[in-house]
């Protein structure tokens, strides 16, 4: 291609989501739009659950805590996504790819991990109700966060550590619209496909123990629920229901770009918009705008704000969740 000789390359070349000038435009449009929602949406549901005290809960706190890491996720590939609709030749730094490589690593690995530590909070609060208390104490849930965030950390450090030392020399294209591992991999000018297989495997590993975990909690779930089906079991199994959509069009996705073992790119390439895009789109709605706690949490914002009176004690509270 361009010369194919030692040369280093400095920047790569996103192929896109597709051609057409006029469908770009529309799609421009569109995750534009989408966009805006997921950012809005999530820093609603991160604001009121700080704010609002009835919410102060563990339940809460990972929810919470999945709108933040939401919003950070689709934000490392949806802007630029974005802009590059409009954009002739799209372009992407060295620099700028390997960053994308570890934040897209970095956070989706920690909200897997974080997706499973909520199911297990689910679990303990359905299946053992009386110890609940004592199980998820908020000191546990604020440690269960941190381990998170620190799996996706190693996760993605460990990734970054063998592909900046690549060399890349030759084809610059990639067939995405970001840098993801699989298609960075095979531009590096050596026989790299070990190397493909075992930072697949990385990658695999995370997503598929993660999706074990889920299956288990949520079949303990299911099944308890079913047994004492007086108490509120139906609305339990709709949530139920929800929580585990959201998660197999995060996992799936992610399932077969890393494990499956034949990779069609525009396959992958569709697939990947899902856990960038759709499921932080969807997770808020899901989880939060659904659950009735939520709802009334709303209500309350509202009134205050209509009242007049007590935006000021709202402020304070809000100013006095961020400084202490
Ligand atoms: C995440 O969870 C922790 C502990 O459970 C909580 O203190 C914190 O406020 C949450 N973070 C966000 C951004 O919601």
């Amino acid at each position: 291609m361009d010369g194919g000789n030692q040369s280093i390359v400095s920047e790569f070349v996103l192929l896109g989501l597709c051609q057409s000038w006029n469908v770009q435009v529309l799609l421009f449009m569109v995750f534009l739009m989408v966009y805006l929602i997921i950012v809005s949406g999530n820093t609603v549901i991160v604001v009121l659950i700080i704010t609002d005290s009835h919410l102060h809960s563990p339940m809460y706190f990972l929810l919470a805590n999945l709108s933040f890491v939401d919003m950070w996720l689709s934000s490392v590939t949806t802007p630029k996504m974005i802009t590059d609709f409009l954009r002739e030749s799209k372009t992407i730094s060295f620099g700028g790819c390997m960053c994308q490589i570890l934040f897209v690593h970095f956070i989706a690995g920690g909200e897997m991990v974080l997706l499973v530590v909520m199911a297990y909070d689910r679990y303990v609060a359905i299946c053992k109700p009386l110890h609940y208390s004592s199980i998820m104490s908020l000191q546990k849930c604020t440690g269960l966060v941190l381990a998170s965030w620190i799996a996706g950390f190693v996760h993605a450090v460990s990734q970054m550590a063998v592909i900046v030392q690549l060399p890349f020399c030759g084809p610059r294209e990639i067939d995405s619209f970001f840098c993801d591992i699989p298609l960075v991999v095979r531009l590096a000018c050596m026989e790299s496909s070990n190397l493909e297989i075992l930072m697949n495997v990385d990658s695999g590993v995370v997503a598929v123990t993660c999706f074990i975990l889920l299956l288990i909690s949520y079949t303990y779930i299911l099944l308890t629920v079913r047994q004492n089906s007086k108490t509120g079991a139906s609305k339990a199994l709709s949530t139920c229901t929800a929580h585990i959509t959201v998660v197999v069009l995060f996992f799936g996705p992610c399932i077969f770009i890393y494990v499956w073992p034949l990779s069609i790119t525009w396959v992958d390439k569709f697939l990947s918009v899902f856990y960038s895009v759709i499921t932080p789109l969807l997770n808020p709605a899901i989880y939060t705008l659904r659950n009735k706690e939520m709802k009334s949490a709303m209500k309350r914002f509202r009134n205050y704000d209509s009242k007049g009176n007590n935006v000021q004690k709202f402020h304070e509270r809000f100013i006095n969740t961020w400084t202490l």
